[in-house]
This record gives structure tokens, sequence and C-alpha cells, in this order.
């Protein structure tokens, strides 16, 4: 008899290794509070990367990753009532959470202080391992897995999951709207959403990329400007012009410094990046003489992403991804790795 647990996944089995195909894992035991899908597509995050490179410290290997996942609902536990067989569901990074410390009851589960599941290189709460969408299916909580808009294909949808969220929550926190200079550091995956966002918030933009290579492509994704990072002379008539940057990606050379030095007294230095590296010693002065916010952001909580939907439905924001079939996944991991994407891989089955 064929064990209905196991799947097929590209996995990675130790760091430096290529992802591999198998169809010796397992999905998560089943559950009331489960639903399983047969995965269509899944985007390439930057933090699959370091998870594969063990960058954030040891992964579980054998790791399976993948968290912009999209599918077809096969099969829903008797708890679930959002989704029914043959819907569209996608996950994105978090798919589990305690539900009753003070975060999780606040509605900021991606907080959760208990036990943050993450959707691979995580463990279930009965100790099964997550595994991730380069696969062909998922198995998790319900309450991680979201509805598709039926007006959305499910490639475009896919990379909202983490891409999407992670660069909206922060800037809506922080109330960006049509008076705002918003910076965004690093055009990639994360940072073409957020020139989005911060556009359809009705912000200036101003790209902030490391060298002038996205200079035409980042005016064409909506920037109003477009600064680059190592050119000094920029940077130096920028000094005390924004009221918000986001950090989704920067080079060893950071310094605290030039960039708290490019916001406005009470502007908002948000950090969403999560290098190998350590950011440098931050002076008290730096921050203290401009009254600058310095805060970090997480993903987004369930409601965010559900209010993400709606407001990218509203605004037309739509990522601009480039399909690859899943079989090749190598290769596509090899592309983002050299910085190819403009600005993000799906992987499709
Ligand atoms: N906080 C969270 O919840 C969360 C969620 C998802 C991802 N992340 C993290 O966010 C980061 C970005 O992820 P991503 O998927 O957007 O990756 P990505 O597509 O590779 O984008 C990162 C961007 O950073 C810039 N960059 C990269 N290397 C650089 C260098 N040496 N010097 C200067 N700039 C450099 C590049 O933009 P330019 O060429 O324009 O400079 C690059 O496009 C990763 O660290 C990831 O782990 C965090
Ligand atoms: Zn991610
Ligand atoms: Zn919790």
């Amino acid at each position: 008899m064929t064990d209905n647990n196991r799947f097929n996944a590209w996995a990675c089995a130790g760091k430096g290794k290529t992802l591999a195909k198998t169809n010796e894992l397992t999905l998560k035991q089943w559950d009331e509070d489960s639903v399983e899908l047969n995965i269509t597509h899944c985007g390439i995050c930057g933090s699959d990367i370091h998870t594969m490179d063990s960058g954030w410290g040891p992964t579980l290997y054998p790791c399976v990753v993948g968290h912009e996942i999209v599918g077809v609902v096969a099969k829903v536990g008797k708890n679930v009532s959002h989704l029914k067989v043959g819907d569209r569901a996608g996950v994105g990074a978090q798919c589990g959470s305690c539900h009753q410390c003070q975060n999780c009851k606040e509605g900021n589960e991606n907080l959760c202080m208990n036990n943050f599941v993450g959707t691979y290189s995580s463990k279930w709460p009965n100790g099964d391992k997550t595994y991730g969408g380069y696969a062909d299916r998922w198995r998790g909580d319900y309450r991680f897995a979201f509805k598709i808009p039926d007006n959305m294909s499910s490639e475009i949808a896919a990379t909202f999951f983490c891409a999407g969220v992670t660069t909206y929550a922060p800037l809506k926190r922080e109330n960006v709207n049509s008076t705002s200079v918003v910076g965004i550091m690093g055009i990639g995956g994360l940072g073409h959403f957020g020139v989005q966002w911060a556009k359809a918030m009705g912000a200036k933009v101003i790209g902030m990329s490391h060298n002038d290579k996205k200079h035409d492509v980042a005016l064409e994704l909506g920037c109003d400007e477009y600064l680059v990072t190592s050119d000094k002379e920029a940077m130096a008539k920028y000094r005390r012009s924004m009221t918000h940057i986001l950090c989704t990606g920067t080079g060893q050379d950071f310094d605290w410094n030039t960039y708290l030095g490019l916001l406005h007294a009470n502007g908002h230095f948000i950090n969403v990046s999560m290098p190998d590296w350590n950011f440098p010693e931050l002076h008290p002065v730096v921050f203290v003489m401009n009254q600058v916010h310095i805060s970090g952001s997480a993903i987004g909580s369930p409601k965010e992403i559900e209010e993400m939907l709606e407001f990218a439905a509203t605004h037309g924001v739509k990522p601009w991804i480039e399909i690859y079939d899943m079989d090749n996944v190598v290769q596509a991991v090899e592309d983002f790795r050299a910085g190819k994407p403009r600005f993000r891989i799906v992987l499709k089955n």
C-alpha cells in the first residue's frame, strides 16, 4: 500500500547541498484542523536561501523550503469552515501559533510568544516537521491557509503571502500616506512590493538600490526617483528628506549614520531584511538627536494578510513575476542567488 502521507518534494539535505527530488518525507499527521493542498505555485523568497544555507543558525535538514504557497484544496478537517475541497488557498511563512498568549489574543499571531511554527525548518506541536512549498502537497493548520480571491490568479497570488504582507504591514502600521516620502532600500522581491504599496498609499517613493542597474525598471515599477546608495554625492542630496525608509536589503557597508541621516525628524527606519550578518553598532546620538524611530517587522498577522489582499485588489497592486517549472527549481534558485529575477520567481507544478 502506498503511504498517503508521503509527498514529492525538492529537499535540501544539508548546507551547501543542491536541491534533490525525494518522496521519502511525510506530511504532518492528519487532524480535524488540517487543510491539505495540491500545490500549484510557490514563490522563491530570500529566506528560503538563508535557510538552505543555515545562514540564521542550524537548519532542520532535510528541509523543504518555500513559503509563498498556493494550491487547490484537496481535503479539509471537520473544524474547517472557510475552505472547501476545490477552493484555492495560500499559505505564507507562518503555519501555526499558540492562540493563547497575549500577542496571539491581540491578533498578532506573527509575534506568538510560545510557539511560532514556521512553514519550514520548524516543528508542529505534535513534533512532526514542517515542510514548505517546493513540493506537490502541503498539509497544515487551517488558521494559516487563506482563500484566494476569485479574481486573482494563483500565480499572482503566491508571492503576496510572504513578500507582499512583509512590506504591506509595516508601511500601513507606520501610517504611510500622501504626505510621506518613502525610501525603499533594495528593489528585489520584497522591495518591489514595497514600492507599489507606498505608491498606492499616496506617498512619494524613492527607489534605493546599491547600483545603477535597476534605474529604468524601478521607474517603470512606480518609483518617483531613483537613488544609488553607493553614490555619496547623491546620498548627500537626500539628507533629511524622507519620512520613512523600508530596508529590504543592504550590503555589509551599511552604516547607521548615513541611512538615519536621510530621515526627517521623527522619521521611521523600518527593517525587514534578515541578512546572515549583524548590523553595525549604533551610537545613541545618531537616533536621539533627530528623534528617529527604528523598528523591525515580521511577516504579518492573518488579519493583515486578509486586509492586504483586499487592498491589493482595490489598488491594483500586482507582483512582477517570472514563472519557472518546479522541476527547474535548481536553476531557479541559482538565478535567484544571482539577483536575476525582476522581481520574483514563482515555481509552477
Ligand atoms: N521580516 C520578515 O518577515 C521577512 C520576510 C521575508 C523576507 N525577509 C528577508 O528580507 C530580505 C530580502 O528578501 P527578498 O526575498 O526580497 O530578497 P531579494 O529578492 O534578493 O531582494 C533583496 C535586495 O537587497 C538588495 N541587496 C542584495 N544584496 C545586496 C548587497 N550586497 N548590497 C546592497 N544591496 C543588496 C538588492 O536590491 P538592489 O539591487 O536594488 O540593491 C536585492 O534585490 C531577506 O534577508 C529575507 O530573509 C524578511
Ligand atoms: Zn519569505
Ligand atoms: Zn501565541
